[in-house]
């Protein structure tokens, strides 16, 4: 039997990764140590023959190697997806040890134990946070200099050195993979949850942190997914970085409040705050260039808008049913 692990496995992106790696065929293992996680995003696998799954910090070195250990047995990994990291962005400002711990320990602490279980490859949840504020500029992966503005951003980055350091000690492959914002379901926090709960708790107003000017690129989770599987399956190199994302300006803040008002609450005001950015370490804009991922040969099909749009119908109908 072999294995494709998945850290960080109750979140929301890795839920709609586990689906796709069942339908391909693959038996899944999966840890969280839910602190952000959902356990009932398991339960659609619950007792099928290809699901485990282990309530687990993987910061916890000790802890991780137990788990890996009884879930394995006397088969192999064929790959760790590492997805387990922070993704509360300003409770990691407040106390930079959650990023120290969630985002950089976990991906240290995996790439101790692919040593060990001598595991082949490692694909990597990587975000676009890593580059910091370029402004208009849009950012190809080899851009410079790379200064991330969170805490988040820097143990990414952090994260990624250390796994270009594998690659050269001892890791066969990893594919790092730096996402931009993803938006679909099943939706635990970002952006339009925050104003879908809003308007359903106060239906009159729409109260959105800084001036609605931070303007961003999303993707569906659905195609960002794709592009992984895509990734894992035609990039050749040892070490392969890209950015994946539509490579169009993006979508202002103003615009997401606007579609999830026409959407939820046609009649609420939205009030703005003031300065361009949310919160600090909110890098307000930022444009991908996306042609290494196009020259491999993959493109997404909606752009950011269209992501977007997408996304607030999804999210406005799980959070009336959870409401
Ligand atoms: N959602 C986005 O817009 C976005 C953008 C860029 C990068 N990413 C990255 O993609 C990955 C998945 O993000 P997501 O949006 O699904 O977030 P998420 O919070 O839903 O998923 C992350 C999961 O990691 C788990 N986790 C955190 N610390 C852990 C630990 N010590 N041990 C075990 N599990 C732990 C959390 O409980 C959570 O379930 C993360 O690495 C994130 O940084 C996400």
């Amino acid at each position: 039997m072999t294995l494709h692990v998945l850290t960080g496995g109750a979140g929301f992106i890795a839920s709609n990764l586990i689906h796709r790696l069942i339908d391909l065929g693959e038996t899944v293992f999966v840890l969280d140590d839910l602190s952000r996680g959902r356990p009932d995003f398991w339960a659609p696998f619950q007792g099928r023959p290809r699901f485990r799954s282990a309530i687990v910090d993987c910061a916890d070195l000790q802890a991780f190697r137990t788990a890996l250990r009884d879930a394995v047995g006397d088969g192999d990994i064929a790959a760790v997806w590492h997805l387990a990291a922070n993704s509360d962005i300003p409770a990691g400002i407040a106390d930079p040890r959650i990023d120290l711990q969630r985002t950089f320990m976990t991906t240290f602490n995996t790439l101790v134990l692919m040593r060990e279980f001598a595991i082949p490859t490692l694909h990597f949840a990587s975000s676009s946070a890593i580059y910091g504020d370029h402004g208009e500029t849009a950012i190809h992966e080899d851009i410079g200099p790379l200064e991330p503005i969170s805490n988040y951003g820097a143990m990414k980055l952090a994260s990624e050195a250390q796994i270009r350091a594998a690659v050269e000690a001892f890791l066969p492959k990893a594919n790092v993979v730096r996402f931009p914002n993803v938006v679909g379901v099943p939706a635990t926090h970002g952006v339009i949850v925050d104003f879908v709960d809003k308007l359903q708790a106060t239906p009159h107003t729409l109260d959105v942190l800084g001036d609605g000017t931070q303007r961003k690129a999303y993707l569906h989770v659905e195609e960002l997914v794709d592009a992984m599987l895509f990734i894992a399956a035609h990039a050749q190199g040892r070490y392969n970085v890209f950015n994946v994302g539509p490579p169009d300006q993006g979508v202002t803040v103003r615009a997401i409040a606007e579609t999830v008002r026409d959407r939820v609450a046609p009649d609420a005001e939205i009030r703005y705050g003031t300065g361009g950015r949310g919160w600090v370490g909110d890098v307000p804009r930022f444009r991908y260039a996306t042609d290494r991922l196009a020259a491999l040969g993959w493109r997404p099909r909606h752009d950011s808008i269209g992501a977007v749009r997408r996304a607030v119908d999804q999210i406005a109908a799980q959070e009336r049913g959870r409401g």
